[in-house]
């Protein structure tokens, strides 16, 4: 339970909030590589922390992210052209590079005028199929990420974004909460056309047990817990790491980031890397998809253009549940696992109120989450950095354990606090 302050605390991410302010101390996810897929393809609208920008990529592939209104008079470059080197407003079609130079002004005859100032630009890396950008102050820009999956062979990764219709929050909640891959998502373990993959056998056994020992441990980068379901002399353990404030480590090889868009709307980004096997080749790529529903976004308004459109599951549509299926026996009527983690966490509005909720142990790495948050963004409004700022994370992983019953988690997590280096 949070009270309404410490919830808006946490949750909200605009440039003036301290949350905002910790958050802004992060290299950001802005959208997939493959969002811009060639030189000069369209343009796409980012939208940041609640602020907006436009990203292309010029003609001889950079990427550039720029402030989305032109410093002409402030109308979308989202409607822009990437063409000639730069992104091109197409109100009076002056032509900004990748760093915000002013390359023409057609409307102004000065040659000289265009050299005066600059269009606002923000740092971009890309990496690991995403482009990364930092939205903070110089000052404060840390050293990048040395996440494993950072300059993986494009064969090696699968990196995935949804668009979801909540505060980024109520989506890390769910990745901290194995009690629910039990329930929730009861109908997906039970189907009898399950591929055999490693997903698929490393999550299997939840069906059997929804109420797993969960145990947590603060770090220095922000928790590791623990799930355990006993079957016989085994322990079927999964890890999994929250690093402050964004990233999950999830068991089963995938790397998560919830980026807020606004304080009612989040980007949830998955990398699946394990370095062996070939996430981005088919037919891999396609089976692990297909099993998760990634590939269905599109018709459930979760990506960055559909989201917009009456596909999006709302109130309104009843979160696109299909009671028929429901009556036939399925769980939920909402489709595969991302469907059925997106829409319930909706189905609690766009910023959920935290004032009422009843939390148990089955929740206790989502109340780590929330002192870990609170924390952070504390220390940046007393003048201090946030949790995991320019810390090493190469070492950190989750991970799924078959281990003797009585085994200390803890001792085979790859990563754990007590190794932990910081840079
Ligand atoms: S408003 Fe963009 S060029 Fe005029
Ligand atoms: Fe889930």
């Amino acid at each position: 339970m949070l009270s309404s302050n410490d919830n808006d605390l946490m949750c909200r991410t605009g440039r003036d909030t301290p949350m905002g302010k910790a958050i802004r101390h992060f290299w950001i996810p802005a959208l997939l590589s493959s969002e811009l897929p060639e030189p000069d393809s369209d343009p796409v609208h980012v939208e940041l922390l609640g602020e907006n920008f436009v990203a292309f990529r010029d003609t001889e592939g950079n990427v550039g992210l720029l402030d989305e209104m032109c410093c002409h008079r402030g109308v979308s470059l989202t409607l822009g052209r990437a063409e000639n080197y730069g992104l091109r407003c197409i109100y009076h079609g002056w032509l900004f590079a990748t760093d915000g130079k002013i390359l023409e002004t057609p409307n102004i005859p000065d040659p000289k005028y265009k050299s005066r100032f600059k269009a606002k630009s923000f740092p971009v890396k890309e990496a690991g199929g995403v482009v990364w950008t930092y939205i903070g102050k110089p000052a404060d820009m840390p050293s990048f990420y040395d996440f494993p999956f950072i300059g993986a062979a494009d064969d090696k990764i699968l990196p995935t974004v949804q668009i979801i219709g909540c505060n980024y929050v109520q989506v890390l909640e769910g990745l901290l909460d194995s009690s629910h891959l039990s329930i929730l998502h009861i109908s997906q373990f039970r189907q009898a056309a399950l591929p055999d993959i490693k997903f698929v056998q490393n999550t299997g056994h939840m069906q059997h047990d929804a109420a797993p020992r969960i145990e947590v441990e603060e770090t220095q980068f922000g928790l590791h817990y623990g799930a355990q379901r006993i079957f016989g002399e085994k322990a079927e353990t999964n890890v999994t790491a929250f690093i402050s404030p964004f990233f999950i480590l999830n068991p089963n090889d995938i790397y998560m980031a919830i980026v807020p868009m606004s304080d009612e709307k989040c980007a949830f980004y998955s990398i699946w890397c394990d370095g062996v096997q070939d996430y981005g080749l088919e037919p891999l790529r396609s089976k692990q998809l297909q099993t998760v529903g990634l590939d269905k976004l599109e018709e459930c308004g979760m990506t960055r253009k559909s989201f917009y459109t009456s596909a999006k599951a709302c109130r309104a549509n009843g979160f696109r549940q299909d009671r028929v299926q429901v009556a036939a026996g399925h769980h939920t009527g909402l489709g595969s696992f991302v469907q059925e983690d997106a829409f319930i966490c909706m189905s609690a509005g766009g910023l959920r109120d935290r004032s009422y909720e009843h939390l148990g142990t089955a929740d206790a790495a989502i109340a780590q989450m929330y002192r870990s948050l609170l924390k952070s963004a504390r220390q940046v409004e007393q003048g201090g950095k946030p949790i995991a700022y320019q810390m090493s994370v190469a070492n950190l992983s989750g991970g799924r354990f078959s281990l003797p019953v009585g085994t200390d988690w803890r001792s085979v997590v790859p990563g754990n606090a007590a190794q932990t280096k910081v840079a």
